[in-house]
């Protein structure tokens, strides 16, 4: 038994149907862990239903079935234990970065003095490279890797034990979104919270992540695999390419994103049914494309009797351009 922190079992989100239309199963039966302290980022092409999954553990959206545990607690509604940062920043738009800091570290702690409040959110601030001045002007004032960086530090000020990042980075360029990965890294070693992150980016995927969950495209979208990124750490962006692990994991979430994503669309409640094991949830399959054998799946359930689609196969491609795989640029 895996003792995951975060238990998502047998997600499913139903739109009904339009007037004359059929309803819309957006995902059915999303199933997964995480483990305390564990950096997740979860892949998958447009509309498969990512950010409504973290809008699912963030308490924002309701699943039409399936329920979601934190520390063997079910999750009913926004909590603060439970921090969001979304890709439109989302602050306060009439008061100063510190304040925003401040306000919610206020509402997380309501009995700190003034002091302490200011000094913990001065402290978050400054972990994101802000300070010498910016702190005191309104969001309208500060670009967007500022304001990103504000609600970076927002959410870590007020220290969930769950962070949870939708697409965070997507509005920034290139060397603004790099700086601060490498900001998040580092602040997420210091404070050892378990991360939730969406991104079409599978070199920040890879550069962030221990582990990256592969969704299907939608409908009847899933949760297929989940795979393993044993590159050592502390990472950077200009060292990590030239391990020789990095591109076998590229090339392996390339090959999902680009075959395999579409090959499994609409076979979720048939892969399922024949994979499903006595709780009748599919925890996705644990992969290795270093190793090209997959570790043993989440043991948090027993392996089902008949032969799921466990194992993967690790394709020999190749990156002929070398160019950095968004999902926005080419599927
Ligand atoms: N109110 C709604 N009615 C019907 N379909 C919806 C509604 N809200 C979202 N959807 C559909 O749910 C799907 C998943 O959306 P979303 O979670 O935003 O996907 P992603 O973040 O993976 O791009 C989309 O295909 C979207 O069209
Ligand atoms: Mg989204």
């Amino acid at each position: 038994m895996i003792p995951y922190f975060l238990n998502a079992q047998g997600l499913t989100k139903r739109y009904p149907a339009p007037r004359g239309g059929e309803p819309l199963t957006v995902f059915e039966n999303v199933t997964f862990g995480l483990r305390k302290s564990e950096f997740v980022c979860v892949i998958g092409h447009s509309g498969c239903g990512k950010s409504t999954i973290l809008n699912i553990l963030a308490g924002l959206d309701k699943a039409s079935d399936g329920v979601v545990l934190m520390d063997d607690r079910e999750i009913s509604g926004p909590g603060l234990e439970r921090g969001v940062v979304f890709q439109n920043y989302s602050l306060l738009p009439w008061i100063s970065a510190l304040k925003n800091i401040t306000f919610a570290v206020r509402s997380r702690w309501p009995d700190w003095s003034r002091d302490k409040v200011l000094a913990h959110s001065r402290k978050y601030i400054e972990l994101v490279g802000l300070g010498g001045g910016a702190e005191a002007r309104r969001p309208a004032q500060l670009s967007g890797g500022m304001r990103q960086r504000v609600s970076i530090a927002r959410a870590f000020a007020i220290e969930p034990k769950l962070l949870l990042l939708d697409e965070p980075f997507g509005a920034l360029d290139a060397l603004t979104r790099g700086m601060i990965q490498e900001e998040l890294i580092r602040i997420w070693e210091q404070t050892s919270q378990t991360v939730f992150m969406i991104t079409h980016d599978v070199d920040e995927a890879i550069l962030l992540s221990d582990r990256i969950l592969l969704m299907t495209n939608g409908p009847y979208a899933r949760i297929a695999e989940s795979v393993s990124v044993n590159l050592p750490r502390p990472r950077n962006r200009s060292e990590i390419i030239h391990h020789p692990g990095y591109y076998p994991i590229r090339n392996y979430i390339v090959d999902f994103l680009v075959r395999r994503s579409k090959e499994l669309t609409g076979q979720g409640a048939a892969v399922q049914a024949g994979n499903r094991s006595s709780t009748g949830l599919h925890y996705p399959g644990e992969v290795d494309p270093l190793t090209a054998s997959p570790s043993p799946p989440d043991q948090a359930e027993p392996e089902p009797e008949t032969g799921g689609r466990k194992v993967a196969t690790v394709s020999p491609l190749r990156n002929p351009s070398n160019q950095p795989h968004d999902l926005r640029r080419s599927p």
